[in-house]
């Protein structure tokens, strides 16, 4: 009897030793699944990555769209911290205020919608009144569907969307190769790479347009989370939110987070401001290239935290300020300043100001940018 219970006891550890390393070890793995169809008949896809800690993170090909990241907080608990829609429908009705995707060929706005180039004037389309937003209209690269594929990475599992964007689309030059990977590594950090490549001189400025609310997409507000921004400048904007071509001073201003606030702390001095609230771009501050530090997002009640590294000179700030209750995944309402962007990019208008970084891209070169979204608790 003695020595059956011995031998119990010995098997029960070994099983145990052999079950635990694969209960905390997940299987890294990327899933796609069909994700209904657009308007006009195209097949979308959702592409789902799992890492070894069991988070996951959800893409789909219409936008190369980041659509949901689902995270624990201090006590394990997951949830969902983007916001989306849980069917193409969602994605193609006007709730969707770019939520999650690749935003360009030129993200935020170019004045008047024109630029001159090589001695020639582009006009492209005012989708925002009187200035261009975001890459334009019916085929910029939040709306048109990419092709995606797997990536074979270290330490996490990756998705590479890629799109041809002929020349001449959204009235811009130049036949665009545009890749976009998404790589969720074991520390839970999405990892986004942009690459272009051109055969003309073009305008390029992408970024992902991802709206978080680390309590989970859904909740009420963002104004208790914390920021903090690595930003001792930005760039002041005229009444249609076009960057004057001043840096100014963030000191003494609302937009000074280079020690932690909450979103709502001053935000009321912006209300009645052109830009509603929080929109506005930080120059990052840095010594010379490379990735750094650009903003750290904590939701003090769920102890989630969001650390946003990039090479890129500039972050947008937008807190959210037309976001209208539209409904979202699970049938979540999306209230006004319920989430906020943190997106990574050049300035806006750089092509028409001359004292900002270039996004002119040239034949022979290759455009690379890259932002990590990193999520941890505190
Ligand atoms: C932001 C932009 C805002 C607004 C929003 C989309 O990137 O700064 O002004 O256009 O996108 O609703």
């Amino acid at each position: 009897m003695k020595f059956l219970s011995m031998q119990k006891y010995v098997f029960s550890v070994l099983l145990f030793l052999l079950v635990i390393p694969f209960a905390i070890n997940a299987e890294e793995k990327m899933s796609r699944t069909p994700f209904g169809k657009t308007k006009q008949g195209g097949s979308v896809e959702k592409i789902t990555l799992t890492n070894n800690q069991g988070v996951k993170a959800e893409f789909i090909t219409r936008g190369a769209t980041f659509c949901a990241m689902h995270v624990p907080d201090k006590d394990g608990k997951m949830a969902d911290v983007l916001l989306g829609f849980d069917n193409i429908a969602g994605y193609e009705s006007d709730g969707n205020q770019y939520f999650g995707n690749t935003t360009g060929r030129v993200c935020n706005r170019i004045a008047k919608g024109q630029f001159t180039l090589d001695g020639k004037t582009y006009q492209l389309y005012l989708n925002d009144s009187p200035n261009h937003l975001h890459g334009g209209n019916g085929n910029s690269l939040d709306k048109v569907l990419w092709k995606a594929d797997e990536v074979a990475v270290e330490n996490g599992v990756a998705v590479k969307f890629t799109y041809h964007s002929p020349d001449g689309e959204e009235n811009y030059p130049g036949n665009l190769l545009i890749q976009v990977t998404y790589t969720l590594t074991n520390k839970n950090e999405v990892r986004i790479e942009y690459h272009a490549t051109t055969d003309q001189n073009t305008p390029v400025n992408l970024t992902n347009h991802a709206y978080f609310n680390l309590a989970g997409a859904g909740s009420d507000t963002v104004l208790g989370h914390e920021l903090t921004l690595n930003a001792d400048h930005y760039t002041p904007c005229d009444d249609t939110l076009i960057p004057t071509g001043e840096i100014a001073t963030v000191k003494g201003t609302p937009l000074d987070f280079t020690a932690a606030h909450t979103v709502g702390d001053r935000i009321d001095q912006l209300t009645e401001t052109s830009a509603l609230g929080y929109d506005h771009n930080f120059v990052i501050n840095r010594k010379g290239k490379g990735i750094v530090q650009a903003a750290r997002l904590r939701d003090p009640q769920s102890g989630r935290v969001l650390t946003v590294y990039t090479d890129q000179p500039g972050i947008q700030l937008y807190s959210g300020n037309f976001l209208k209750g539209q409904k979202g995944k699970g049938g979540k309402a999306y209230a006004y300043r319920s989430a906020l962007c943190l997106e990574t990019q050049h300035h806006p208008n750089s092509v028409n100001q001359p004292n900002f970084p270039s996004i002119i891209l040239r034949p022979g070169q290759e455009y690379r940018n890259v932002c990590i979204y990193a999520f941890s608790v505190e």
